[in-house]
């Protein structure tokens, strides 16, 4: 089990534009996702994509088998590898929530995202994956597919008003100074 360190913002490699998975099923690529599967899970992550471990590549992991203690009122998404992805928002509404990310520690953001969208990529052995999704289900799927673009969640808030620590907006959560 290899943990890796997550990039933090104000690292370059987190504004590329990453770049397309060619090779399915291989075993450098399933060392990879199992590697990002135990990062992320240890530090209770609701997802992480490759480029937040420095990592070029077209590739997010998200979700968790149980409710996720960072986000205990959230409904549980499930595990999930997504490879080269393709988001279609589906009608014109969004909706509003708070977001946090590994490599932003210790805040939270109030986000704008699409409510209900199609994304289709394809799992660790090239198979197709194409899902309906909404609420935080495609809030999750979006943050994470934007790592893949170089966006980080505070590019996309409207109001930076709404950006603050997370143990002052969610003292509730209990959370440490870098979650
Ligand atoms: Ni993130």
């Amino acid at each position: 089990m290899t943990l890796h360190t997550i990039l933090k913002m104000g690292d370059p490699r987190l504004l590329r534009t990453a770049q397309p998975v060619t090779e399915f099923d291989t075993d450098e690529l399933h060392l990879l996702i199992s590697d990002m599967l135990d990062t992320m899970r240890s530090v209770n992550g609701a997802g992480l994509a490759a480029p937040q471990i420095g990592v070029d590549l077209q590739l997010v992991v998200f979700g968790t088998a149980e409710v996720n203690p960072r986000y205990p009122d959230r409904p549980v998404v499930p595990p999930t590898v997504l490879i080269n992805p393709v988001i279609t928002p589906l009608g014109d509404a969004e909706e509003d929530d708070w977001e946090g990310c590994l490599s932003v520690p210790g805040l939270r953001g109030l986000v704008p995202r699409w409510s209900r969208i199609r994304y289709t990529g394809f799992d660790q052995y090239g198979d197709l994956i194409d899902r309906t999704v909404d609420g935080f289900h495609a809030r999750v799927v979006q943050h994470e597919c934007d790592h893949l673009i170089g966006r980080l969640y505070p590019t996309r808030m409207r109001d930076l008003t709404q950006l603050g620590y997370t143990e002052v907006l969610f003292p509730a959560l209990g959370l440490a100074d870098d979650d």
